[in-house]
């Protein structure tokens, strides 16, 4: 069976800046892989040339088997690709439930149809007691959980979350890695980009480390956060320590 994901020496060039550099990564079916390294590494970046938001310079994109390199966002949404954005994007004058029906209507073309889905969402997202109230109402958590609400809404195969646990308390932060948890076990496969390693480490299959553009390490947590090159690159003398 083929990886669900493949950038295969992908390249992004911001005149002169490379902020991606040769990536080649692969994500599998049903897996939840962590994308990590420092600001500016280069996440999310990659994380657009996966939804189509950007054409890469160099290299392609394939998806559930295809080259998608040349396709759209909206075009690789229809095929399964949902995303969350690092700069929470919900329509803020518009209700909960009108942003997550957005996203349903990439699915559904009947209103009452898109309505029921973004309802089921709401609720799988612990969102629905909050469905008639604006969403520039919703504390920073809820607004993190519309975003991850909204991408399901679209019924993606591959869910990518840019941050949607950084910045949030502890016990928000347990929240959203119990919704990431029960994503996957619906069959969604996930690539999300985090910061805080005490919170994502534990919740990945695999880790995908970049750094300076490049893909500096990969494997599974416990081999991560041992790892010396990205002790000096990213992670510090305290994590290496805890791990
Ligand atoms: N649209 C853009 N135009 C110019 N430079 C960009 C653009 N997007 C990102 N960059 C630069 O590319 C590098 C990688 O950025 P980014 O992918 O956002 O990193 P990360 O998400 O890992 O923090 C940074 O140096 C950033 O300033
Ligand atoms: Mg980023």
């Amino acid at each position: 069976m083929t990886a669900l994901l493949e950038t295969r020496g992908v390249w992004q060039r911001f005149g002169g800046l490379v902020a991606n550099s040769d990536v080649s990564i692969s994500v599998g079916r049903g897996e939840i892989v962590g994308l990590i390294g420092p600001n500016g590494a280069g996440k999310s970046t990659l994380f657009n040339l996966i939804a189509g938001v950007l054409p890469p310079t160099q290299g392609s994109i394939w998806f559930d088997g295809e080259d998608v390199t040349a396709l759209p966002a909206a075009e690789r949404c229809q095929r399964g690709v949902g995303r969350t954005f690092q700069v929470v994007k919900s329509f803020e004058t518009m209700t909960v439930i009108d942003n997550v029906i957005v996203g349903a209507l990439v699915r559904n073309t009947v209103m009452r149809e898109a309505r029921r889905k973004a309802h089921e969402v709401l609720e799988f997202t612990g969102l629905a007691a909050r469905a008639d109230v604006l969403a520039s109402d919703l504390v920073p958590a809820e607004k993190r959980r519309l975003e991850v609400a909204r991408a399901l809404a679209t019924e993606p195969k591959l869910l990518l979350l840019d941050e949607v646990l950084t910045g949030l308390t502890p016990t928000e932060a347990q929240t959203g890695v119990a919704l990431v948890r029960k994503v996957r076990d619906t069959g969604v496969t996930v690539l999300m980009v985090e910061h805080v390693m005490e919170i994502v480490m534990p919740l990945v299959d695999r880790a995908i480390v970049l750094d300076l553009g490049k893909v500096l390490v990969e494997g599974k947590p416990a081999d991560i956060v041992r790892d010396p090159k990205v002790i000096s690159a990213y992670l510090g003398d305290r994590h290496a320590v805890s791990a």
